[in-house]
């Protein structure tokens, strides 16, 4: 059974349709990514599920629960959580107390909030990171402390907006890594990932945008022979390199 459906969603900027008629569930320890070019329409995929923008038409829900309407703090607290792109710390606050405002979503004391942010900080491991302000960690650990806050909210379903955006190699791997264990404690995850060896190690299955309208829809091994998908955006090289 889905946890995320989204159904025929559409968004219009003036004339540009940036996502068109766009449909998937997300369910339960699998990994759906969604590849396509820079400008296909995937991070206003996510703003269209999170509550940011309104879709033109189209709709979502969270189990059973049409979402249309419902805020983003209202959807965050029903589990459904996400990463941003651009990763925008509280530079002043500590790494701990970063991660203690979104534990603080559920958490019924700040001690109960401090304990979770302890426990998914040693999950990521930062513990080492806890004091540090926000403001002066690379951009690696950036990363990783966006995943720590949203993670600190409990989500059942998690998305992920290129979380490995400027990550080195080791880092990537750590990534992979910690989203396969996310996997395995059932958290359904929709991926925005430009890094493709890792959407091919992790994904169960692909979406592919191209101007905001999906061109294929499979399992890595399905969409990396499409010869749509090739040419669209993966490439020759691509191709060439898994022959
Ligand atoms: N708030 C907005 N207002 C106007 N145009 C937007 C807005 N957000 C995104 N766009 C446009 O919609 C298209 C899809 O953007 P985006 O979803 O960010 O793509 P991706 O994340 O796949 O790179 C782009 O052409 C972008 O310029
Ligand atoms: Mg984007």
């Amino acid at each position: 059974m889905a946890v995320l459906t989204a159904t025929d969603l559409t968004k219009r900027f003036g004339g540009l349709t940036a996502v068109k008629d766009v449909s998937f569930t997300a369910r339960p320890g699998e990994i759906l990514s969604i590849i396509g070019p820079n400008g296909a329409g995937k991070t206003t995929v996510f703003n269209l599920l999170t509550g940011f923008l309104r879709p033109d038409r189209g709709s979502v829900s969270l189990d059973d629960m049409d979402l249309g309407g419902v805020s983003p703090e209202s959807r965050c607290r029903a589990g459904l959580a996400r990463t941003f792109q651009i990763v925008q710390p509280f530079r002043g606050l500590s790494v701990l107390d970063n991660v203690v405002m979104g534990a603080m979503l559920r958490a019924r004391s700040i001690e109960m909030a401090r304990e979770i942010a302890r426990k998914v900080l040693s999950d990521l491991d930062m513990s080492a990171l806890c004091d540090v302000s926000a403001g002066q960690l690379p951009i690696g650990d950036r990363k990783r402390l966006e995943m720590a806050k949203v993670l600190a909210t409990s989500p059942r379903a998690l998305l992920l907006d290129e979380v490995m955006g400027g990550l080195i190699p080791i880092e990537v791997k750590k990534m992979i890594g910690f989203i396969q264990r996310l996997r395995e404690r059932g958290i359904a995850l929709v991926v925005i990932e430009h890094h493709m060896s890792a959407v091919m190690q992790l994904s169960d299955r692909i979406l592919v945008l191209q101007n905001g309208e999906p061109i294929a829809t499979g399992t890595p091994a399905e969409v990396t022979r499409d010869p749509v998908v090739l040419s669209a955006y993966l490439g020759a090289n691509f191709a060439a390199s898994r022959s």
